[in-house]
């Protein structure tokens, strides 16, 4: 089948079974909101979406997943998923912000990627240095290998305001010590995250909503192609760079291919063709509402973003059969 036809295929079917993974598997974590325990609601959340992708029609591949295999059940680097179909790369985590999970705290979503076979970056298990903006602005305006002070310089002058009118997002890190100084002394606004960058990024997409212009900082690499699949659905500009500092790190990277351990990858390296990513909130956020548990009723909140057409699609569900929630 030829690359078009297929992502027509892919498109059409699913968009919506997407959105059913990600739905089930926040369900499953939903229950498990505020308990403290992590780990529980990341492993019911797995599970579940597990056992779904197994039941879609793809040939999948988790390239972007839960651990390495042996350290996790499922959804783990290299597993084959789907019942068979088109041949496709899958990005998921089943629960992103499994602490912001475990706090009740704002912030947690549910995440399925799917693209062609082949196209989405593989990366070891690492942190990776992002910077990500919203759409419309020109192309290489700002830039991983330009200090902070001057993307945010950047930033402000193509948006026609003062710095102080900027808003930078960022990791509540202790090594983000220096960055968050260095964006404070030009006048913009810090905001501070807990967790959960993916959302972080896709925030930058609608800068007039959600009133964040630009994320920058390090976070987990894994995270930061889910997020760049999903920007590039939505349009913006992301640039990442992997954290290889010891030897352990660049033999699990040489074993993925890579060899420059210092590139800075773009959005096009990091997902080569289209794709369609679905994300459903676990928690409240700002990008997504949390599960709502009624007597009879189930409610999600999911958006489903499709790179072929840049269709943002939210899907509000009321689920009314249970059945489907059992593991
Ligand atoms: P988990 O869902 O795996 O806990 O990840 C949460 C998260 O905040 C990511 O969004 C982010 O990329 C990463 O952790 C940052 O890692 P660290 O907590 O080590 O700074």
């Amino acid at each position: 089948m030829s690359d078009n036809r297929m992502l027509q295929s892919l498109d059409r079917r699913l968009a919506l079974e997407l959105a059913q993974i990600t739905e089930r598997s926040a369900v499953a974590a939903a229950r498990l909101r505020g308990r403290g325990d992590e780990q529980a609601a990341d492993i019911a959340a797995s599970g579940i979406c597990y056992r779904e992708l197994m039941r879609t029609s793809i040939s999948g591949i988790v390239v972007v997943g839960e651990g390495a295999e042996g350290e996790v059940e499922h959804l783990f680097v290299g597993e084959e998923v789907g019942s068979g179909g088109d041949t496709v790369d899958v990005a998921v985590d089943a629960l992103e912000g499994t602490t912001l999970c475990a706090k009740n705290l704002e912030g947690s979503i549910s995440l399925v990627a799917v693209a062609e076979r082949g196209s989405l970056l593989k990366v070891p298990q690492v942190y990776m240095e992002k910077l990500a903006i919203g759409p419309g602005y020109p192309e290489g305006i700002v830039s991983l290998s330009c200090p902070p002070e001057k993307n945010v310089q950047a930033l402000s002058e193509a948006r026609g305001v003062p710095p102080s009118e900027i808003t930078v997002l960022i990791l509540d890190r202790p090594r983000h010590a220096e960055l968050v100084e260095a964006v404070r002394k030009t006048g913009a606004a810090v905001k501070l995250i807990s967790d959960g960058d993916v959302a972080g990024v896709i925030q930058t997409a609608n800068p007039h909503e959600s009133g964040i212009d630009i994320y920058l900082g390090l976070g987990g690499a894994a995270e930061g192609v889910l997020a760049a699949a999903a920007l590039r659905c939505i349009g913006g500009q992301m640039e990442g760079r992997l954290v290889i500092d010891n030897e352990d790190k660049r033999q699990q990277a040489r074993a993925l291919g890579i060899t420059d351990f210092n590139r800075t990858y773009t959005l096009a390296d990091m997902v080569q063709a289209d794709c369609i990513v679905a994300a459903t909130g676990v928690t409240d956020g700002a990008l997504l509402g949390g599960v709502r548990f009624g007597r009879d009723v189930i409610k999600t909140d999911t958006m489903v973003l499709r790179a072929s057409t840049g269709t943002v699609r939210r899907i509000a569900t009321e689920h009314r059969d249970f059945r489907k929630f059992h593991f």
